[in-house]
């Protein structure tokens, strides 16, 4: 085989490996999963070997993997494709296996590496919202790394972490100085220790991160000066009309706590799903005297979800 082509076989074997494991790490929705990429290395290869690879190193739920053999065998057989042993085998042992409710999800960097986080099954669990990583969580991130020079060097205070997918993304890409995960939630603020810990990121390193307790119905004015923040990210925290005020009369207050570096930037991101509700946070924020301007989608796509879903980044100002 001639050099260019073997290079050009190269490039596209890598080309399947990333589509499948942003992928299958993420647990993307069946239906949108990039089936041609997989079943075309297949037949190609002739070897499951990268399938069954992925399917040790951090294995996704139960459910999914059975999910994902049966269909990937039933796409097979119907294109006329005798399926591979080894892909019989996994599913047969996956169908015995108990469930579990939580799952690795793992979210590939482009820089390399990944942030791989335990997360529910289940989008609601515990009475929160905050045991998985929502679609606004990704978008932020993905901005986040088309903008770096906004962290770089800053302490960052992040409000309603859940899972930590955005914060764990900004430390990994972006260099803040420091960076602060919050939540109210005591199973949440748990999980998100967990796996701030899983992708080793503590006190000790480089940002220092640390995970606190931060309630936005009861945190005084002097507790938010004393955090010092430069930048304050939330994803996916504008849902419930009932605490959308206690938000923005927080986030008015955040605004006039300046930092060594002046006045924090504020940055919110937000799924729309009813505009009544949304339209509402949008209005409280103006009665307590806080602005808004809407910012550009980021452009490159690096995480799999849903880009037909209503999602707005705001920046707050005064
Ligand atoms: C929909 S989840 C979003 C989690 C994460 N930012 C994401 O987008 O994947 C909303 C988060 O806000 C947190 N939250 C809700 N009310 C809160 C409050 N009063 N104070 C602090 N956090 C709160 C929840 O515990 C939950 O983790």
């Amino acid at each position: 085989m001639a050099l260019s082509e073997r290079s050009s076989v190269q490039g596209s074997v890598k080309e399947v490996l990333r589509e499948f494991q942003v992928s299958f790490f993420a647990l993307t929705r069946l239906p949108s999963f990039p089936w041609t990429f997989v079943e075309k290395d297949l037949q190609s290869s002739g070897s499951s070997e990268l399938i069954s690879q992925v399917l040790k190193q951090f294995p996704p739920s139960v459910r999914y993997r059975r999910l994902f053999l049966s269909q990937l065998i039933r796409r097979l057989e119907a294109s006329g494709c005798e399926p591979l042993d080894e892909l019989y085998d996994a599913l047969a042992e996956v169908v015995g296996a108990e469930e579990t409710m939580e799952c690795y999800k793992s979210y590939l960097l482009p820089a390399g590496g990944a942030v791989s986080l335990m997360e529910n099954i289940a989008l609601i669990s515990e009475g929160t919202t905050g045991l998985v990583t929502w679609e606004a969580a990704l978008y932020l991130a993905e901005w986040a790394l088309e903008n770096q020079q906004v962290f770089t060097g800053r302490t960052v205070l992040e409000l309603g972490s859940g899972a930590g997918l955005t914060g764990i993304a900004v430390c990994r890409s972006c260099s803040p100085k420091r960076f602060i995960f919050s939540d109210c939630h005591s199973t949440v603020l748990q999980k998100l220790r967990d796996n701030v810990r899983l992708n080793g990121l503590s006190e000790q390193t480089t940002p220092a991160v640390s995970v606190e307790k931060l309630d936005w119905t009861a945190i005084s004015e002097e507790e938010l000066r004393e955090i010092g923040a430069d930048v304050i990210i939330a994803a996916d925290v504008v849902y419930d009309p009932d605490i959308a005020g206690s938000l923005a009369k927080l986030l008015s207050i955040v605004l006039r706590c300046s930092s060594a570096e002046g006045l924090p930037q504020v940055f919110i991101c937000s799924t729309i799903r009813n505009l009544e509700t949304y339209g509402g946070f949008k209005q409280q924020l103006e009665a307590e005297g806080v602005g808004h301007e809407v910012i550009p989608a980021p452009v490159n796509h690096v995480f799999p979800y849903n880009r037909q879903s209503a999602i707005e980044l705001i920046k707050l100002r005064r």
